[in-house]
């Protein structure tokens, strides 16, 4: 295809140059943002007297019909065109002549590509949030489902103190509202538009950028032309975003990984969302889930590329920003479709609620509210925790638990010891007393919950 820069140069671009400088097999997926940015602009250079209102009107007719077309499957995309606003603009004057060539009249590739862009992303991050809600949704209502059913939690992997499985998935439910919030947040940003800008330096013709920023929905225009032309935060900061979703996304891989195995045996991934062994009959393999977690790493490689791309970049417009696009493109694809998997495993996911709760009564889970009950009858907690320890050392070495201690035996460490101490040590207890603000009590995880569907309301 024809080169929209012919004319300086007398000779030709080698084949070989011609094909790696080329953006058109990615960028060809922004053919309706550079359309629309199009149709504005026609309508801008017609309002503002630039061409003629007729001239507008042909060129606006014109490339609906090449939208049409591309929509319909009966215009394909020329892959030697050099990129997609070459592609189209070249369609529109082979399809209605000479005035096709007026559509490029105060306006430059580097504004045009830069306003594609940021509509492309403005419209990932809506279809991203609502991806987020609906995986905050089947994590949420787990929660509900499993609000009273006890669990061990860890730190160091160590078993620390009980919890309730849906007071831990309320963690999750917490990060991803916050994602939400980020993407909203980098939406803001980036809704700006800088057509207009040009090349770099703005225009001779009197134009109207508000008015262009006005049809395409934007806040307002980008006010420093070579800022406009040159700006890719917005991708940096939607990657930054992208990115932080797939490490929450790995962490809870990590953990349905961790306990659908035979050691925890705390919840069980539905046939949907497991695969088995080509050679071990008995496996049960959580792909779906380690695969997520393994596509992480590729995300973060996409904003790594983004900032390593813009470090030390002259302003304005440099080559190096067409490669802005592929990672970009890579990276919303990849969190998209870990979303869209996500969410129905979680709504098929099963606990195990009987290996969870066996599991926190092992491991002296509640030593720290054996030394609050000591506290709570008069001593200071360093004492009351020296106390506890002991005793947890003396079950360790005579196999019991703190449970199945007996009161004498109890008395040996401390007069203040009753028989109200087991129900004040029991698991039940130790969960509903900790009634302090999003601790696990089943009140507190209520409340939580009923924060995480309030706050969905206003996503
Ligand atoms: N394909 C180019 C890109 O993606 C479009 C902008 C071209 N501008 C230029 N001055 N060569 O960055």
């Amino acid at each position: 295809m024809a080169k929209l820069w012919e004319g300086r140069s007398a000779g030709e671009i080698s084949k070989i140059a011609d094909c790696f400088n080329s953006s058109i097999k990615f960028d060809k997926r922004l053919y309706r943002q550079d359309i629309e940015g199009s149709i504005a602009h026609a309508g801008m250079l017609g309002e503002c007297g630039i061409i003629s209102v007729c001239d507008a009107d042909k060129i606006k007719d014109g490339l609906r019909g090449i939208l049409k077309d591309l929509e319909n499957g009966s215009l394909e995309i020329d892959e030697t065109a050099e990129d997609i606003h070459t592609f189209i603009e070249l369609v529109l004057t082979e399809r209605i002549g000479e005035t096709g060539k007026k559509l490029h009249t105060a306006r430059s590739r580097n504004d045009q590509v830069a306003l594609d862009l940021r509509m492309y992303v403005r419209s990932e991050i809506c279809a991203i949030i609502e991806k987020l809600k609906a995986l905050i949704i089947a994590i949420t209502d787990k929660a509900e489902q499993y609000k009273s059913c006890i669990m061990p939690a860890y730190t160091h992997l160590q078993r620390a103190q009980p919890v309730t499985f849906g007071h831990y998935l309320l963690a999750y439910s917490m990060m991803f509202l916050r994602d939400t919030d980020r993407l909203s947040d980098c939406n803001k940003r980036l809704n700006f538009s800088p057509i207009g800008c040009c090349a770099l330096a703005g225009t001779t013709y009197v134009t109207d950028r508000k008015y262009e920023a006005d049809t395409l929905g934007f806040d307002g225009i980008v006010l420093n032309s070579l800022d406009g032309v040159s700006d890719r935060d917005f991708c940096v900061e939607y990657l930054s975003a992208l990115s932080l979703i797939m490490t929450h996304l790995s962490r809870l891989s990590e953990e349905l990984i961790l306990w659908s195995s035979w050691e925890f045996k705390f919840i069980e991934l539905s046939d949907g969302f497991t695969t088995g062994s080509s050679i071990m009959p008995q496996k049960k393999n959580p792909d779906i889930a380690e695969l997520v977690r393994g596509k992480t790493g590729r995300v973060y490689g996409d904003l790594l590329s983004a900032l390593t791309m813009l470090k030390g970049l002259p302003l304005a417009y440099n080559k190096d920003m067409q490669e802005d696009k592929e990672g970009l493109f890579d990276a919303s694809d990849t969190v998209s479709a870990c979303l869209d998997v996500f969410a129905p495993m979680i709504s098929e996911m099963r606990a195990n609620t009987s290996n969870m709760r066996k599991a926190a009564e092992k491991g002296f889970i509640n030593a720290t509210d054996l030394a609050d009950y000591l506290v709570k009858k008069g001593l200071p907690f360093r004492t009351a925790y020296k106390i506890a320890g002991k005793i947890v050392a003396e079950c360790a070495d005579c196999g019991k638990t703190l449970e199945t201690l007996n009161l004498q035996e109890y008395k040996k460490h401390s007069d203040l010891f009753d028989n109200d101490l087991y129900s004040e040590i029991s698991l039940e207890t130790c969960v509903n007393k900790r009634i302090s603000e999003g601790g696990p009590s089943l009140k507190s995880v209520e409340k939580q919950i009923e924060f995480v569907r309030e706050s969905l309301k206003n996503v």
